[in-house]
């Protein structure tokens, strides 16, 4: 499809933890993003969604697979190319206290990438463009030359925001760009971010750990488990039919505004931690953790496939479980 404006193939990671260990934290991972539209990427702690996240931007090389954006190959680039990716690709970080280098000016911080990609004419048009910018994310002028410690968590990830639209990318990486942030904070910037993307045609992957806000910004979600991906759909039907245990779990640990539902309703679907394996993995990542697996589950790793139209799953036993017609 021409419309993808980034699509990801089998990629895979590992990191050295040991001497000779290698630990796979991205396992062939498929998906594509079309342009304009965002995809939700959710998963508990330690799944591997900021790796996914970093390999795709080319923070981290790949170990296998492919990133595609538009006609680049973003891991097999010439040096011109991987300067015009950091333009055109941004990443919006985890943790708005220890991502903004607390010596330097948020006008600074701000003003770097138009540095580097020589984006200004003069000094004026430089803090004029910043200004432009801090208003842009609900900021003002005046904040130009203070310091990240002066502000609050919310607005640091402003301050971060408006550094990674700075260059004018296409696609942002958001990498649980709203986790620490107190609910209502978490409103205000995913609006901001579903505003900056209709005015300035934005491309997402937004990552995430639960299932509670992603609904709003998402126009598909992937979820993942362990390195690979379980499921993945368009939004609401991830919603309304998901069909993989773990997304139902995930769905079950969505609070609801019912206090007295919530106190009632059976809440531990998943139980036990993520477990992180070394070494070389067999049968399916959540079989340890799913009370629906069976034998099979524990010898063959189910592949992802199309269960309903664009509609994935990773589960041996979807079909017995949902009750839907068996496809192959
Ligand atoms: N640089 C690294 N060296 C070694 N292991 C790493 C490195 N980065 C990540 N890992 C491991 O890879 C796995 C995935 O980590 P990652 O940070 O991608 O998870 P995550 O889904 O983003 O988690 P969180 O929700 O906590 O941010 C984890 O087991 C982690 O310990
Ligand atoms: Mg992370």
């Amino acid at each position: 499809m021409s419309n993808e404006l980034l699509v990801v193939r089998d990629l895979e990671k590992s990191f050295q933890v040991g001497r000779g260990v290698e630990f796979k934290a991205i396992d062939k991972v498929s998906f594509s993003i079309a342009r304009g539209k965002t995809l939700g990427l959710v998963g508990e702690s330690g799944c591997g969604k900021t790796t996914i996240g970093r390999t795709v931007v080319r923070l981290y090389q790949a170990d296998g697979g492919q990133v595609l954006f538009q006609d680049m190959d973003v891991h097999r680039v010439t040096r011109k190319q991987a300067h015009e990716l950091t333009k055109r690709m941004q990443m919006i970080f985890q943790d708005p206290y220890s991502s903004l280098n607390p010596r330097m000016t948020v006008g600074d911080i701000i003003g770097e990438g138009l540095d580097i990609h020589k984006l200004y004419n003069g000094r004026k048009a430089r803090n004029e463009r910043i200004y432009e910018l801090l208003e842009m994310v609900g900021l003002n002028r005046e904040h130009a030359g203070r310091f990240p410690h002066e502000f609050s968590g919310g607005q640091r990830q402003r301050v971060g925001i408006a550094r990674a639209l700075a260059v004018e990318p296409e696609f942002i990486v958001c990498d649980e760009a709203i986790s620490a942030l107190d609910v209502s904070i978490q409103a205000q910037i995913i609006n901001l971010l579903m505003d900056l993307q209709d005015e300035l045609g934005l491309t997402y992957l937004f990552i995430a750990h639960d299932l509670s806000m992603v609904r709003h910004i998402s126009d598909d979600i992937a979820v993942m488990y362990l390195g690979n991906l379980v499921e993945k759909a368009e939004t609401d039907t991830l919603y309304t039919k998901p069909l993989h245990p773990y997304t139902q779990g995930l769905l079950e640990a969505v609070p609801t505004p019912d206090p007295i539902y919530e106190k009632q309703r059976e809440k531990i679907l998943l139980t036990g931690d993520v477990k992180s394996f070394k070494g070389e993995r067999k049968g399916c990542v959540f079989a340890s953790r799913c009370k629906y697996a069976a034998d099979l589950c524990q010898e063959v790793k189910p592949e992802l496939r199309e269960i309903e139209p664009a509609h994935f799953a990773a589960c041996h036993r979807i079909e017995e479980l949902n009750g839907a017609s068996r496809r192959r």
